[in-house]
């Protein structure tokens, strides 16, 4: 039997990180545009977890493929976690990477120094026959008051992980996979598909 793995996102930012960490595993990984299919799933869930298990598990339905699927939110400390599974429809429907940072941002204006920490999580899911699985990763930080470099995508421009004087969005990629995440999630996520391909 091939062994396959699809990727349950059409976030190219996603599968570009995905796939570089997932690269020496020997298995094919494909995307939702190699098999030509534009499959929409509703993320109506209340926690990142149901969100990721929801669309692996549509997607393996639909494809019966193995799949993988990444819920993230970025929860900020001061405002109770938000916008947390909300991260991206903050600042509402069919908005842009920056109208959701300059929501917060905003949001966040009258907060000090001390009181910016914050967390990306992001729940792994993997789901094929008879067998599903989810993995979580988190990486702390904080928020900063205006948006620096280039790189990333979503919330990278404004958050300044622990340790470091870069934010996401002025790391390499390989620097934001070390400590990401969604680099700490698909480290677990690996032992589970070596497992599961028995690699
Ligand atoms: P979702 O997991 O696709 O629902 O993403 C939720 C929101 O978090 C979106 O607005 C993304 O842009 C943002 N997001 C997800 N992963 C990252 C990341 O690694 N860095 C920055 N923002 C992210």
């Amino acid at each position: 039997m091939k062994k396959q793995l699809l990727l349950a996102t059409n976030n190219i930012h996603k599968v570009e990180e995905i796939k570089t960490i997932l690269c020496n595993l020997p298995i094919e990984i494909l995307t939702l545009k190699d098999l030509r299919k534009e499959i929409e799933v509703v993320e109506d869930g209340e926690t990142l977890e149901e969100n990721a298990l929801k669309k692996a598990r549509e997607i393996f339905t639909a494809t019966k493929i193995p799949s993988l699927a990444d819920d993230t939110g970025l929860e900020v400390f001061a405002l109770n976690n938000a916008p947390g599974v909300y991260s991206a429809r903050y600042a509402g429907e069919n908005v842009t990477y920056q109208d959701n940072c300059s929501k917060l941002l905003n949001e966040m204006k009258n907060i000090q120094e001390e009181n910016r920490g914050a967390q990306f999580r992001a729940v792994i899911a993997f789901v094929a026959k008879d067998f599903e699985k989810t993995e979580e990763g988190i990486c702390t930080g904080k928020i900063i008051h205006s948006s620096r470099g280039a790189q990333g995508f979503g919330y990278d421009p404004i958050f300044l992980p622990d340790g470091f004087q870069h934010t996401f969005a002025e790391l390499s990629s390989e620097e934001k996979n070390i400590i990401s995440h969604r680099g700490q999630a698909l480290k677990k996520m690996k032992l589970i598909l070596e497992q599961y391909y028995q690699l």
